[in-house]
């Protein structure tokens, strides 16, 4: 009745799952920060989840390498997990330098021959080949010209001595597809094929992956892919490649690659992720429906592997990626055309709307897809991503400002130490920008990480931080209001 409804408490569930699928335990899952509304701990697991993979969206400076590496860090620690960074711009190759990670510098001195079957019969490596070049070239819409490399492709491996049906003995030397193209010759030679057009395309085409000096997937490959996921932390570095094509190509196959390995390894009893593999910004492998990117995410949890896309730009990660993924990371975004995208395809509040907007570096709302159904929101607000990188120390030292006479005989803290991550944590929660971060931490950098006090607010006025902001910068490192003082009156 009316008047007993009218009674009851009006009832709202915040937008926060209850704690017992937030909270796994912490031997066997990712620590990755504090929720907003209640502060509970939130470790990742994909054991309730529809499958490991992972999309993390945000504008550039938003966070996501630095989550990317967290994790990557963590899942070592936790799963023991390999990962296979495949880096668009480079941008991951000093850390895993630093990590003691292996990095794999294509077009300076790394191959990779595109016609290695690791483990593949040549029949379906030939088709995941001719999938790469529809994706990366206009073949689909020359029917015979698909048809002549196809057939080329096979004969490379028949004449090298394999069965195309056959998984082979992995001493044989495969082809490259400078023997195709040697055969579409032959045949345009020979003057006995009727659409000689059709042969000459088909040839120039292939030509631009075998092309002396930008020949890099049509020598033999210096680096072994059946070792590729159990190899610790591997950075496949493209950014030396000459154009986007090339680099779509490298991801392509190494995509394929992983897939068909973990396929033929199967599942093992082992918890966690075995390996963990990393596409950021690689918009034509994320985009692309046919690309392996989209089809793993759509096949969820078979491979035993884990795969994360990060992106600055939502519309360019396909849809099936976003809809399948078991767990979806959004950090800051800006403009309204990605936050509509990213609404109606995630169906979250307009005040999840507005907080996404307001987000500071590090800040994320996670959507997470449970295998069963759940009564409650599934996207959630976490505090700031809690990093983990490698300990990098920060000296700020206050000896000259001491030797002045007025301070001399003070009992004062002559030398402040931080871990870069301490730092820009302070620096964050103080308003300040990250590119200013990243002015001011490559200038300490210069001076080997050991920077007097004067010269750290003065990068930061230069930087047009406001002098409130640069005080509460120097109060929350720990400095006292008469230091501060002294500071300004130096400056
Ligand atoms: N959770 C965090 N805590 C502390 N510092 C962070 C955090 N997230 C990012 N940062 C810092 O902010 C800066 C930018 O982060 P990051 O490089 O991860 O951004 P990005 O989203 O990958 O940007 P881009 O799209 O340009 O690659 C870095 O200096 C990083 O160390
Ligand atoms: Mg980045």
């Amino acid at each position: 009745m009316s008047n007993e409804l009218a009674k009851r408490a009006f009832f709202s569930r915040p937008p926060e799952p209850p704690a017992d699928f937030l909270l796994n335990d912490p031997s066997n899952s990712i620590f990755i920060g504090i929720t907003k509304l209640f502060n509970t701990p939130f470790t990742w697991n994909f054991d309730g989840l529809t499958n490991p993979h992972i999309a993390v969206v945000g504008i550039t400076g938003a966070g996501k390498s630095f989550f990317v590496k967290t994790f990557l860090i963590r899942a070592s620690y936790i799963w023991n997990t390999n990962a296979i960074i495949i880096d668009w711009a480079g941008e991951y190759k000093a850390w895993v330098k630093q990590s003691g990670g292996t990095i794999v510098s294509l077009a300076k001195g790394d191959y990779i021959n595109i016609m290695d079957l690791s483990g593949m019969k040549p029949l379906d490596r030939t088709k995941q080949i001719m999938t790469s070049l529809e994706i990366l070239t206009d073949i689909s819409d020359f029917p015979e010209q698909k048809r002549l490399t196809e057939e080329a492709i096979e004969q490379a491996y028949v004449n090298a001595g394999f069965v195309l049906s056959e998984i082979a003995d992995p001493k044989r030397e495969a082809p490259t597809l400078k023997n195709c193209i040697s055969l579409l010759e032959e045949k345009l030679q020979e003057g006995t094929y009727e659409y000689p057009a059709e042969l000459e395309n088909a040839v120039y085409r292939l030509r631009q992956f075998a092309r002396e000096g930008e020949d890099y997937f049509a020598k033999k490959s210096t680096l072994d892919l059946g070792k590729l996921a159990s190899s610790g932390l591997v950075d496949i570095d493209l950014s030396a490649l000459p154009d986007e094509k090339f680099r779509a190509l490298a991801a392509l196959f190494i995509l394929q690659s992983l897939k068909e390995k973990m396929r033929m390894e199967g599942w093992n009893a082992s918890k966690g992720l075995k390996a963990i593999v990393v596409l950021d910004e690689a918009w034509k492998i994320a985009s692309d429906e046919r690309s392996d990117a989209v089809m793993i995410v759509r096949e969820g949890r078979k491979y035993q592997f884990g795969l994360i896309v990060a992106s600055q730009n939502p519309t360019d990660i396909n849809e099936a990626i976003f809809s399948n993924v078991g767990t979806t990371f959004i950090l800051r975004i800006k403009f309204e055309k990605f936050l509509n995208y990213l609404q109606g395809s995630m169906n979250f509040s307009d005040f999840m709307r507005r907080e996404i907007g307001k987000f500071g570096v590090g800040q994320a709302a996670i959507e997470m897809s449970f295998q069963t159904s759940v009564q409650f929101p599934e996207v959630f607000l976490i505090n700031r991503v809690v990093g983990e990188v490698p300990l990098d120390v920060y000296t700020i030292t206050l000896s000259e400002i001491l030797n002045t006479e007025e301070m001399a005989d003070q009992n004062v803290q002559k030398e402040y130490y931080f871990e870069k991550i301490d730092l820009n944590g302070k620096l964050i929660e103080n308003n300040v920008s990250a590119s200013t971060i990243d002015v001011l931490f490559a200038e300490m950098d210069k001076k080997n990480r050991f920077v007097d006090v004067r010269a750290f607010a003065q990068i930061l006025l230069q930087q047009q931080v406001g002098k409130q902001d640069v005080i509460s910068v120097l109060r929350g490192m720990g400095l006292t209001d008469s230091t501060i003082t002294r500071i300004f009156t130096y400056l």
